[in-house]
């Protein structure tokens, strides 16, 4: 039987019946539904289709173990973040908040450099050793909304070099850098020195890139420290602390960027750094307390 244009959704749609995953059906459902819709509204020509075949293909020959070009394409439309969004409004929503809470830590995008196993260092450790940058101490408290510490939380932080380059893209292999992983102590501080990240291009020599450039966007993110906060007991967080006074911090590539997690990086003169170390030259300091969701 012949089917006609505005028929054909409903005709993909009526095939999945069968189907014995509701929420496959349910996400392809509407997939569908969008994705007919939007080729209607466009009036998509052929040229176009294989244009944006090409794309795609282009993007996933792009990738590989240490390249994700897809979490690449997601960041840069905002889906990423649109994603995170949604999930968090799901926690705050979840957690009914006592008097006198305070929000939750809201979460970012994860972005395509987490590295799984980075090296498990002492508080207080410095990972940028060998790194040029700006010396910053990192240091705080990870609490849950009604302040009470968490102890032996896991902090996994990454950064990017002073030129706004990662470990995964200094090649095949280049040794992981500006990467490691904390515990919180008994009563959930934290503390550790890295460099103060500078502002970078996302990669921008793919098909990801080429688009940003012809749609008239610049590429770039404002400095950040990524952290991944893990316990036991309360819902996971991955976000940024983002650096206040960086260039782009109003027009992140990806979009990550939230109020409550841009932090003002302290300038200080040589001298004795809260910690206790000796400084000969100018340093930062980054305070920021994290406050989890418990689970419920
Ligand atoms: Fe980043």
């Amino acid at each position: 039987m012949q089917l006609e244009a505005q028929d054909l959704a409903q005709a993909v749609i009526a095939r999945m019946a069968d189907c014995k995953e509701p929420r496959l059906k349910e996400v392809m459902t509407s997939l569908i539904k969008h994705a007919h819709a939007f080729v209607q509204d466009v009036q998509l020509t052929p040229d176009e289709w294989m244009a944006g075949i090409q794309f795609l293909t282009a993007a996933g020959q792009m990738c590989d173990e240490k390249r994700q070009e897809f979490i690449l394409l997601s960041d840069t439309l905002g889906i990423s973040m649109l994603v995170v969004a949604i999930e968090q409004a799901k926690a705050a929503a979840a957690f009914k908040p006592e008097a006198g809470a305070d929000r939750p830590t809201e979460a970012t995008v994860l972005g395509p450099f987490f590295w799984e196993g980075a090296p498990e260092l002492a508080l207080g450790s410095d990972l940028s050793i060998g790194q040029p940058g700006e010396p910053t101490y990192y240091h705080g408290r990870v609490t849950d909304t009604v302040g009470k510490p968490i102890a032996n939380c896991q902090l996994d932080v990454w950064s990017g070099d002073a030129e706004g380059f990662y470990d995964l893209q200094k090649g095949p292999d280049a040794p992981m850098a500006l990467r490691a992983r904390f515990h919180t102590d008994a009563d959930g501080y934290y503390r550790f020195w890295s460099i103060r990240p500078t502002f970078y291009p996302v990669p921008n020599d793919g098909p990801v890139g080429n688009m940003l450039h012809r749609l008239g966007r610049h590429p770039n993110r404002p400095g950040h420290m990524h952290t991944w906060l893990q316990s036991p007991n309360h819902e996971s967080l991955i976000t940024h602390l983002f650096v206040s006074d960086s260039p782009y911090i109003d027009s992140d590539v990806v979009f990550g960027v939230r109020n409550s997690l841009v932090v003002d990086f302290a300038k200080h003169a040589p001298g004795v750094a809260p910690d206790g170390r000796v400084m000969d030259k100018t340093y930062h300091t980054c305070h920021y307390d994290f406050k989890l969701v418990p689970k419920a």
